[in-house]
């Protein structure tokens, strides 16, 4: 057979990213070009600047990808971009140069959901099995996904609020750390103690759902009061508090979701993912399941995940046509 090259494009956010992909999971380039250092200095993502960094960098990055991969357009068998969902200026950059470089070298446009290629990075490591369960955690989703077979996801459980990427970057910036804050907040956790005992909201409750703006707010709380009062709270103990509140919550609904919906593997994956307490708790806890996390360098957002997620819409026929729109809130169907 024919080998087969899927180019894919993400721009959903805050990170430009080509990638070019060899048949199922070779990953042959997946360039990234982070804007991070940029938005620091605003503490968080300004849609505006996203999108006008994207149209500085993106046909740079198509020719990286390529040249890296050691390919021409005219060895591509399809271009995949990410459909949403994202920041609507950024996610139509992408978007524009997908369908440009599709309509000039007359290639197929695959379509792709962005929690899709979150939860598909874990197919670099080799075939999945299905059906499987998918813990996604990133700083805009928050859900647990049941995937039946290949390409058909069916959300059975997500946050009413914020999201847990979110809740670390936003308890980062009442410390006064840098966006985004999860790896330095993951850092610092594991030099301290649970001593705050921070709420573990819905745990209780027998339901797929999670909610983290309690948390939030009852970490603000305690750092403005303390604030007030002039006195001083251990960054550490209180970096330590806040994961072990989180993890706990991450577990014991995905826990339920294992008891729910009885499988074999179970995916983590999201830029959540990359966060290593999480990472030894899902050693230690769950035992029966076989748990695939994807690499670090596949858990940030990355073009990479996406081609990965494209090579199954690839196989299931899924393809667009050139009036393709982005969709910013695009969302897998929600099943009870
Ligand atoms: O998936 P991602 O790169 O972008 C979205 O699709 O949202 O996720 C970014 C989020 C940020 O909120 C960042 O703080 C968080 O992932 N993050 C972490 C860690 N590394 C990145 N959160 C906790 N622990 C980490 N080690
Ligand atoms: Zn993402």
């Amino acid at each position: 057979m024919e080998d087969r090259y899927i180019l894919a494009i993400e721009s959903s956010c805050d990170e430009t990213s080509v990638a070019v992909l060899k048949n199922e999971d070779q990953l042959l380039s997946n360039i990234i070009a982070s804007q991070v250092e940029s938005h620091k200095r605003f503490g968080g993502v300004v849609p505006e600047v996203a999108s006008r960094h994207h149209v500085e960098v993106i046909t740079l990055c198509i020719q990286d990808a390529l040249a890296e991969a050691g390919i021409t357009a005219q060895d591509l068998s399809a271009v995949a971009v990410t459909e949403g969902p994202g920041l609507v200026g950024a996610l139509l950059v992408g978007m524009a140069a997908a369908k440009a470089f599709a309509w000039a070298n007359g290639l197929p446009l695959i379509p792709v959901n962005h929690m899709a290629g979150h939860l598909m990075a874990a197919r670099e490591q080799g075939a999945l099995t299905y059906p499987l369960l998918a813990l996604l955690v990133s700083g805009g989703h928050t859900e647990l996904v049941y995937v039946e077979k290949a390409g058909a996801y069916r959300i059975v459980g997500e946050t009413r609020d914020d999201a847990v990427g979110e809740a670390y970057d936003k308890v980062g910036r009442v410390m006064g750390l840098s966006y985004p804050a999860g790896r330095e907040i993951d850092i610092l956790a594991h030099k301290g103690q649970d001593r705050y005992h921070f709420p573990r909201a819905m745990i209780k409750e027998d339901n797929l759902e999670f909610s983290f703006s309690g948390l939030k707010s009852a970490f603000i709380n305690l750092h403005h009061n303390a604030q007030q009062k002039g006195e001083e709270l251990v960054s550490e103990d209180l970096c330590a508090s806040f994961q072990a509140a989180v993890l706990d919550i991450l577990m014991v609904k995905t826990k339920k979701a294992l008891e729910k919906y009885p499988v074999k593997t179970l995916v983590v994956a999201g830029g959540v993912a990359a966060n290593q307490g999480l990472r030894e708790r899902l050693a230690k806890d769950i035992q029966d399941v076989e748990v695939l996390i994807p690499p670090l360098r596949l858990c940030g957002d990355n073009a990479g995940m996406i081609a990965l997620a494209a090579a199954v819409e690839y196989e299931k026929g899924n393809f667009a046509s050139l009036d393709l729109n982005a969709k910013p809130s695009l969302a897998f169907e929600t099943i009870e």
